[in-house]
């Protein structure tokens, strides 16, 4: 019997054909070039679980949410606990702060991760049930520059991976001075066609009336689209702090637009939010997005202390790349392929197999004893660089044939010069 996967999630395999972005060799690649980029910008490893109590999403994320109302994986344990598969990382790092008083190792802290989040909500292209983030969160600093510092580091990572046809869209929604006195205007504007809204934001116009400008029902886009700008309701402090951050980002020449009805999916973002969307992605075109949460640490019982962090979706990254034909990684093979023939051979070059790992190279060998021709053919599928066959009178030579399998050129090489001659190429 076959078991099918849920829908929405997905195997990652050494090499898919029909569906190249599910290659496992292009996600270490990514996974390489995303520690590489986290470390110089100084930003060190987080791991969390990913199960956490249910509330802690509720109280972050925020319960009018549509990831925390709609779409998260909940369950009870057999303890009878709630508990949820993490929909995001933000709050889960943020409770490990807290947790494990992270504020005790100094001022600043800047902390990455890699790792699978869960969403229930319709796959599509673009759009899984379970997804992979990277994510980035600065904590205890309230500068311009660490808002600036955070889009910088997505837009190298994405100019790093050869990203082209990218938007940086960019808001703030200000200090909480700003959103109430915004949150009346916005609601005088939504109150005369309450019975055009969705029954969603029908509720949200009461609890939570920004996360209307988020909505994707386009009844709620067309009576936002002439909503009160955010922007004409910042105090002077916000409005100081965000055009400090466009001034950064244009010292570093990189080019955003200001949205204005931009707020974010999740509740605990003040001042500064961005997304990156990818002009190649179809109706998932976020790429990634982030903002300042100055509020979060405390309201989960932790020390008040500023951050601002962003994530990107992994899958939607290495769709773009595909879609864009950025330069991939080589698809992996050996350096080398060898072929006994015979016993001694395959005593011989198990030796020699075992001393060529020692250097550092990567070697296989054949262990079937299938016929050449076949064993040829796997070399082949394996995209071994060489090939070399090894019979009674390369045993007595101490000397193969070594073949390059692109241009099937031989050249003999002695067994103990093998290393060097490869370490070569
Ligand atoms: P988010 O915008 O909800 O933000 O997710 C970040 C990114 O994850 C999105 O831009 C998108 O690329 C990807 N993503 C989200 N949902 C899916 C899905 N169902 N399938 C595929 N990809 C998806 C956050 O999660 C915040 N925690 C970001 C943040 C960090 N803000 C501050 N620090």
């Amino acid at each position: 019997m076959k078991y099918q996967l849920p829908p929405g999630v997905f195997d990652i395999i050494p090499e898919d054909a029909r569906e190249p972005w599910r290659s496992s060799y292009i996600w270490l690649y990514l996974e390489d070039l995303l520690r590489t980029v986290a470390q110089q910008y100084g930003y060190l490893e987080i791991r969390t679980p990913v199960i956490e109590r249910t509330e802690l999403f509720q109280r972050s994320v925020g319960e009018s949410s549509d990831i925390v109302s709609k779409e998260m994986y909940t369950f009870e344990d057999r303890g009878g606990r709630s508990l949820s598969l993490r929909p995001e990382g933000t709050a889960a790092v943020m409770r490990a702060f807290v947790n494990g008083n992270l504020q005790q190792l100094g001022p600043v802290h800047k902390l990455y991760y890699i790792g699978p989040m869960f969403r229930y909500d319709r796959p599509q292209a673009g759009r899984y049930r379970q997804h992979h983030q990277f994510g980035a969160e600065a904590v205890g600093c309230h500068s311009p520059e660490q808002d600036a510092e955070i889009i910088d580091m997505a837009y190298t990572i994405y100019s790093r991976l050869g990203l082209k046809n990218l938007s940086v869209q960019l808001n703030t929604i200000g200090d909480d001075a700003t959103r109430v006195a915004f949150r009346d205007a916005l609601r005088a504007h939504l109150q005369p066609h309450f019975e055009q809204l969705s029954d969603d934001s029908k509720t949200r116009l009461e609890t939570n009336p920004l996360r209307i400008l988020d909505s994707k029902d386009p009844r709620d886009k067309e009576l936002c689209a002439d909503a009160p700008s955010i922007l004409d309701f910042l105090t002077d402090e916000s409005r100081d702090y965000f055009a400090e951050v466009c001034r950064l980002l244009d010292s570093l020449k990189i080019a955003y637009t200001i949205d204005s009805n931009l707020v974010r999916g999740l509740d605990y973002y003040n001042q500064t939010v961005f997304e990156v969307v990818s002009n190649d992605l179809g109706a998932q075109s976020s790429i990634g997005g982030g903002g300042r949460y100055d509020g979060l640490l405390k309201s989960l019982g932790g020390p008040d202390l500023p951050a601002v962090g962003f994530a990107t979706g992994m899958e939607r990254i290495i769709q773009t790349m595909l879609k864009q034909e950025a330069p991939l990684p080589p698809a992996p093979g050996p350096t080398l392929f060898l072929i006994p023939l015979g016993d001694a051979a395959r005593h011989r070059c198990f030796t020699l197999l075992g001393a060529l790992r020692q250097e550092g190279l990567n070697v296989q060998m054949d262990f079937t004893g299938r016929k050449l021709g076949k064993v040829m053919n796997h070399a082949n599928q394996l995209r071994a660089r060489y090939v070399a066959v090894v019979g009674d009178s390369e045993l007595d030579t101490e000397t193969v044939e070594l073949k390059d399998m692109e241009s099937g050129k031989k050249q003999p090489v002695r067994f103990d010069a093998l290393a060097d001659v490869l370490n070569q190429n």
